[in-house]
């Protein structure tokens, strides 16, 4: 099934001037970008972005480190969009994610960890549309 999915490139990778490779990375994969924008996060809309790790400790340093500098936001359309797109990017930690991996290769922490990835069908619908109307999303 065609899937769309969402992913972030989050601060420190934009900082670092990495938002060209991991496109080229993205667009090689066989991911089609239909969505694209460069922001930055309000502390506030961090935490609703990630309010579903509310509880978790690290919650308090990854919506100030997500609201921190700009990011770049984008729908990626696929086949099994979704599971494919998180294989390809690696594992949320970088020292744990496969060679090869954007994780592994520009990642630099658990936290620093350069691209966000919606982790199932219902959470990439509510993160395209926190992003995204439908207009600024191409057929
Ligand atoms: P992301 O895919 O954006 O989804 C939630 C983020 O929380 C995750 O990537 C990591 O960057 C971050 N995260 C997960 N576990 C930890 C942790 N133990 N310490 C700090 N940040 C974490």
């Amino acid at each position: 099934m065609v899937e769309r999915t969402l992913t972030l490139i989050k601060p420190e990778c934009v900082a670092e001037k990495h938002i060209g490779d991991v496109i080229a990375r993205i667009e090689k994969g066989g991911f089609t970008i239909k969505a694209m924008k460069m922001l930055q996060l309000t502390k506030r809309e961090a935490e609703k972005f990630y309010e579903v790790h509310k509880e978790r400790p690290f919650y308090g340093e990854l919506t100030d480190y997500m609201s921190s500098g700009p990011i770049v936001a984008m729908v990626l359309e696929k086949e099994n969009c979704i599971a494919d797109f998180r294989n390809f990017i690696g594992a949320t930690n970088p020292q744990e994610a496969a060679e090869g991996t954007i994780r592994r290769d520009f990642g630099k922490s658990i936290q620093f960890n350069c691209v966000h990835a919606s982790d199932s069908p219902e959470n990439a619908k509510r993160e395209i549309y926190f992003y995204f109307s439908d207009r600024e999303i191409m057929e």
